[in-house]
């Protein structure tokens, strides 16, 4: 699944419902782990106040889940600690510790505080559910670009296949799609051409999991696999699962999926006309550019923690782990033994994108391919995620700018680093027993707003932005 960044303006946007009835005031996050908020002011800034305090709460049993100190304007004044811990204001423990905090004598004031407000996000798995309005309203995407444009046929089909993605919840069995011999044989050119170039330039993790693949989830040539079989294969081994998709998510709600180790997935396969060109991603860049490397521990965990990072950041901060994910999961390289070598699935899936970025001399063919006349190869960066995260990327060309990881550990280092140096509204932990997240401080979920309406309105300002500029520069 790839995230796209630009999307043409239709006006079908307009119609999508948002899904402002499934979010109450997320109340449910205190109902599930509760956490309150304390402000506690000290007279002057001198050892052993907050010590004291801390011994408060440990004689109480309230555990601590987040602190920090903040500096008055005015250094004659003490710090204020801004403390969050698990129970709820009015439990008699948490009033009475507040009590004694109070009378403690470098303490002038104690105050609950509200709960901070944070984007919604989702807090089970189970409220992905809620999140899998795609960016087009739930309309066909296939626009005059694409091959299958003219074939009523095969919009069918894919109108068929789509439908079930859409009408699939949580914990219903992934739908099992009987897939036609045309079909069948547009995966076997796909999966000849492109298993073949993996010998030569797939990193070595993804080479070593194709023969399981194999043998778990019927991977062949002449059988395009279910998802069904392959999230029972990842979940065995690194906990990840597959969830069917109707189209193009927001970068928020892909991203936040991972967090829970999902991965969502198309299911319908470009059109037969000609098998090694696709505008979207569809079940062939699914299966032989991401599936493999879930199944790599390392992979699996560097996924989720941006994933974990995404869930209620700011806009900004989603912008850049949206270009970081690009970088990496979808466009990601490494060194092996001095040779460049494939880990990101749009590489990994497409020929013309290894040849480009692996064979270290495209041919002319190649690169009249990816609109890359002018440019001889990519110009190759060592992975360093502050510089993936600002870094521009075309969609519709080949990549002028890749990033090269030393290995993936080494981009599972690089990103985690990366993912802390955020500012986080909060320290999320995922619970996989139970399939919640878990976080450090008191925090309101606002109420989620589809992201159709966020794409139509952030599309209308953009022509009225444009609109505006045409003005003002016919009145000059
Ligand atoms: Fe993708």
């Amino acid at each position: 699944m790839q995230m796209l960044r630009r999307l043409p303006f239709r006006p079908s946007l307009a119609r999508a419902a948002p899904l402002r009835r499934f979010c109450g005031p997320g109340s449910d996050l205190q109902e599930l782990d509760p956490r309150t908020f304390l402000i506690v002011d000290v007279r002057q800034d001198k050892p052993g106040v907050l010590g004291e305090i801390c011994e408060l709460f440990t004689r109480s049993s309230i555990n601590m889940t987040h602190i920090e100190s903040r500096f008055k304007s005015f250094a004659r004044d003490g710090p204020s600690f801004h403390i969050d811990f698990q129970g709820r204001l009015e439990d008699s423990e948490v009033q009475s510790l507040m009590k004694d905090i109070k009378v403690l004598p470098g303490v002038y004031d104690v105050s609950a505080q509200r709960p901070r407000d944070v984007p919604w996000f989702p807090l089970n798995i189970r409220e992905l559910d809620l999140t899998i309005d795609t960016l087009d309203g739930g309309t066909a995407l296939i626009n005059k670009d694409h091959p299958g444009f003219n074939d009523p046929a095969y919009r069918d089909r894919r109108t068929e296949i789509v439908s079930l993605a859409k009408a699939y919840r949580h914990g219903d069995k992934l739908p099992r799609i009987q897939y036609t011999d045309k079909e069948t044989a547009t995966w076997q050119a796909v999966y000849e051409r492109l298993t073949a170039l993996h010998e030569k330039w797939a990193c070595t993790e993804y080479r070593e999991m194709l023969p399981q693949m194999e043998k778990y989830c019927g991977y062949a040539p002449n059988n395009i696999p279910q998802l069904g079989d392959i999230s029972d294969f990842l979940q065995q081994r690194t906990g990840f699962t597959l969830r069917p998709i109707s189209g193009l998510l927001s970068a928020r709600d892909f991203l936040n999926a991972l967090a829970f180790r999902v991965f969502y997935s198309t299911q319908y396969i470009r059109h037969h006309g000609n098998p090694f060109y696709t505008p979207e991603p569809d079940i062939c860049h699914e299966l032989l550019g991401h599936v493999p490397l879930f199944a790599n521990p390392a992979f699996a965990d560097f996924s989720q923690e941006i994933g974990l990072a995404s869930l209620a950041a700011s806009d900004d901060d989603v912008a850049k782990l949206a270009s970081v994910y690009w970088f990496t999961v979808e466009f990601g390289l490494l060194r092996e033994g001095g040779q460049v070598k494939a880990f990101g699935a749009g590489v990994l899936s497409s020929f013309g994108e290894m040849e480009w970025a692996c064979s270290g001399a495209p041919s002319q063919e190649c690169r009249d391919m990816g609109s890359m006349k002018d440019l001889l190869q990519p110009e190759l960066r060592p992975l360093d995620p502050w510089e993936a995260a600002r870094q521009e990327y075309p969609i519709t060309t080949y990549q002028p700018v890749m990033f090269c990881a030393d290995s993936l550990q080494d981009a599972k280092h690089k990103i985690s680093q990366f993912c802390d140096s955020l500012t986080r509204p909060f320290f999320p932990q995922y619970d996989p027993l139970t399939q919640n997240i878990r976080v450090t401080k008191s925090v309101l979920r606002v109420p989620r707003v589809s992201t159709v309406e966020l794409q139509q309105k952030k599309q209308q300002q953009f022509f009225k932005d444009k609109m505006a500029e045409a003005d003002s520069t016919e009145a000059e």
